[in-house]
Formats: structure tokens, C-alpha cells, sequence
């Protein structure tokens, strides 16, 4: 078998335990906070027929989040969510059944009233969480606080610092990782805690709260998938074998506890995670058994997966139930661009690398025949970005 994929065969039957009795994390109040933003719409689920037919499967759907509540991934989903459950967090507003959630301009109203407007969201990103952080910091008045690795291209620092009521963009020497570090030590900094608000999509021990928030928010674009699926098959057999990209791993997360959540038998599919070859810390840690960090550098175009550390809550769910990993290259990742262009899909390198990783798989005999990935699967792509410039490999 390909070095690049490693099968983990006791996902299969591992089955996630969704958390019992609290009614105000449920999925369709998550989709109401969504569906009254600005922008909202259902993203696209896309049948590909002609590639289901070139890779000998019964069918190929692709998730598309080009366009997400006015900006180009899926990131919103998971930093509107966190961003407002920390901020209602802060003002000691609680939710309760029998009231409808807030409003932004509830919020927005009490921030001013409170003299807090000069309270800063705090963040770390490769580029999309942090723009996407941004932006919804701006809807409730706020501005951010955006620590970023000198890796990143000068125009991605750029949009985050243009988007919302602008971010205060903080250049870290390192990658992502020593990005990450800078932003936990600023937004926990003593005594400034009333000032600012650490809000990252990664957890770490003591800090697993905010980040399962980014996670219960990624789950409408896995309720959309519910709904469309199974109108476009007539209410017939859902997915298979899905893909999805993985950078610290809380998409990876969200569509692992969907596909195995043990309440929704009908829905159960084996779940392959894709990785750069240049940050394939799932991978390293699969392998090891244990979480483990991996150096990386400024060398993919898969930007916004280039992390070399997991969430911890992230592993705790991936090490159990992601059925594969598969690693892909640059220039696979750009040949799967270009691919889904001719299918009239515009995907940048993140969200093609999810056909990058199920041509690795289909080209491997055995881990294809291991996984089941025969004539009749059904395979869907979670497709996180729309198009974007980067850098072609040669
Ligand atoms: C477009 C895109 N796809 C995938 C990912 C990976 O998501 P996660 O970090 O939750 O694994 C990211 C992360 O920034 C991203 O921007």
C-alpha cells in the first residue's frame, strides 16, 4: 500500500455518543443563528457524474463552500457560532429554552451600553478563521486581534485586515504553531482578560470550550448535506466513504462525530481525512498512536491545512473514527483544481485536495478494496474553499 494513506480498521465500528440534555447546543438552533446572518443561503451540493464514471464508483457529490455567508469557506460557520457564544459568555448571557436567541443588534446594543466596545477577539490563523473571525467580531461592533506566521502571503494579511471593522494583523517569526502560541499567551495575558477574548478553532487542555463551539457551528453545512442528499436521491442511500481536508483538524471533527454519530445509523459512512505532505500530523499521530507535532514551513498550497499541531479534542474524536488518512502533494492538489474547474466547480487547493485524496485511494488497490470504495460507493467531497490565487507547482 501507498506510504501516503493509512487505514485505521477500527473506525469502522466506532460509533460517536453525541452529548445528552442540553437542548441549546442542539443542530437546529446552530442553523437558526446561521440562517439570520447576513447572507445566509444553503451552500451547493453538486452530483459529478463524469468522475463518478472515470473512477468506477456508483457516484461523486461535492459539497461546495465558495461561497459561505459572504466570504470564500466554511470557516464562518464554525467562528460565527464560537464568537457569539463567547461574547454572549463574556456579558454573563445565558441561553434559555423558552427565550429566542439574542439578536446581533441585542448584543451589539448591550457591548456599547457596557462601555466594551474597545474589547478585542483574539485569534491565530492561516488565513481563512481569522478573516472569518473578523468578520463577525464586526457585526456585534468588535475589532480583532490576529496573530499570523510570517509565512503568509502579504494579500491574505491584507484581507483580514480590510474585512469586519478591520483586525489588527500581529506578524509571529515561525509557522502557524509559534502564531497559535503568541495568540493563547496575548489573549490570556493576566489582567487584561476584561480587554480581550482568545477565540481559536484549536483546544488545548483547559481550553476545550470555544473550540467545541467552532465545531457545533461546522455542523449546518453537514445538516444542509442531510437534507440535500436526500432529496437529490429521492430519499436513497446517503454517502459511503467521505473526504475531507484536515488542517487542526476541527472540520475533520465535526464530519467524523456526523458519520458515526450512533443516532443516526442511516447517515454512517467510512471517513477519510485528507493532509499536505508538508503538515501530515494526523497521519504522524495515527501512526504513533499518540498526538504528534510535525515541523512545517510555507512550502504548500493548501494554506489553511499547514499546521503541524491537532486540536486536542479533535484527536480524541479523529484517532477513533476517521476510517483513512491520505497525504497528497502540492501538485496534486493543483491538478485536482484544475480538474474540478472542466466540471464547472471553482475550488481552491484546500478544498480540491479532497479529490486528490480519493484519486490516491482509487489508484491503490489494496486500500481501495480494504475500504470498500468498490462500483456501488457513494462518495462525497467536502469541498471547503472557492477559488483562490496561489502560487502553480511545477
Ligand atoms: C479552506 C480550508 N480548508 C480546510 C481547512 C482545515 O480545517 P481545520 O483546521 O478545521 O482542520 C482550513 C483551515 O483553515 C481551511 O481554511
Amino acid at each position: 500500500m501507498s506510504p501516503a494513506i493509512h487505514l485505521n480498521p477500527a473506525a469502522s465500528t466506532w460509533r460517536y455518543s453525541p452529548p445528552t440534555g442540553n437542548p441549546f447546543t442542539a443542530e437546529f438552533q446552530i442553523q437558526t443563528f446561521h440562517s439570520l446572518l447576513p447572507s445566509y443561503s444553503p451552500t451547493p451540493l453538486y452530483p459529478l457524474p463524469s468522475l463518478a464514471e472515470a473512477l468506477n464508483v456508483k457516484s461523486v457529490y461535492l459539497k461546495s463552500e465558495a461561497s459561505r455567508l459572504g466570504l470564500p469557506s466554511f470557516k464562518i460557520l464554525g467562528a460565527s457560532w464560537a464568537v457569539y457564544r463567547a461574547v454572549l459568555d463574556f456579558l454573563d448571557m445565558t441561553l434559555t429554552p423558552d427565550h429566542p436567541l439574542p439578536s446581533l443588534d441585542e448584543i451589539k446594543f448591550l457591548i456599547q451600553q457596557k462601555k466594551l466596545e474597545s474589547l478585542k477577539i483574539v485569534t491565530a490563523t492561516e488565513g481563512n478563521w481569522g478573516r472569518a473571525v473578523t468578520k463577525m467580531a464586526g457585526y456585534l461592533g468588535l475589532g480583532t486581534v490576529v496573530f499570523v506566521s510570517g509565512h503568509m502571503h502579504p494579500f491574505t494579511r491584507e484581507l483580514i485586515e480590510n474585512e469586519g471593522l478591520g483586525a489588527e494583523v500581529v506578524v509571529v517569526e515561525g509557522d502557524y504553531d509559534k502564531a497559535a502560541e503568541a495568540a493563547k499567551e496575548f489573549g490570556e495575558e493576566e489582567g487584561m482578560g476584561k480587554e480581550r477574548l482568545l477565540v481559536m478553532d484549536m483546544s488545548w487542555e483547559g481550553y476545550e470550550k470555544v473550540p467545541g463551539w467552532v465545531v457545533e457551528g461546522y455542523t449546518t453545512m453537514l445538516a444542509e448535506y442531510g437534507a440535500q442528499i436526500s432529496q437529490q436521491t429521492d430519499g436513497g442511500e446517503g454517502a459511503t466513504h467521505v473526504f475531507v481536508p484536515c488542517g487542526c483538524g476541527s472540520i475533520a471533527r465535526a464530519v467524523t462525530q456526523y458519520f458515526k454519530d450512533s443516532e443516526r445509523e442511516n447517515h454512517h459512512a467510512q471517513v477519510v481525512a485528507v493532509e499536505p505532505d508538508s503538515a501530515a500530523c494526523l497521519q504522524a499521530s495515527l501512526q504513533r498512536g499518540e498526538m504528534t507535532t510535525v515541523e512545517t514551513g510555507d512550502e504548500t498550497i493548501m494554506c489553511g491545512m499547514n499546521c503541524g499541531t491537532l486540536s486536542g479534542s479533535a484527536w480524541g474524536v479523529l484517532e477513533k473514527g476517521v476510517d483513512a488518512s491520505v497525504i497528497v502533494t502540492d501538485k496534486e492538489a493543483h491538478q485536482a483544481v484544475t480538474d474540478l474547474e472542466k466540471e464547472g466547480i471553482e475550488a481552491g487547493p484546500c478544498g480540491a485536495a479532497t479529490l486528490a485524496g480519493l484519486r490516491r485511494i482509487c489508484g491503490d488497490g489494496a486500500a481501495r478494496e480494504r475500504l470498500g470504495l468498490g462500483k456501488d460507493a457513494v462518495v462525497v467531497l467536502f469541498c471547503t474553499e472557492g477559488r483562490r490565487e496561489y502560487e502553480v507547482p511545477v
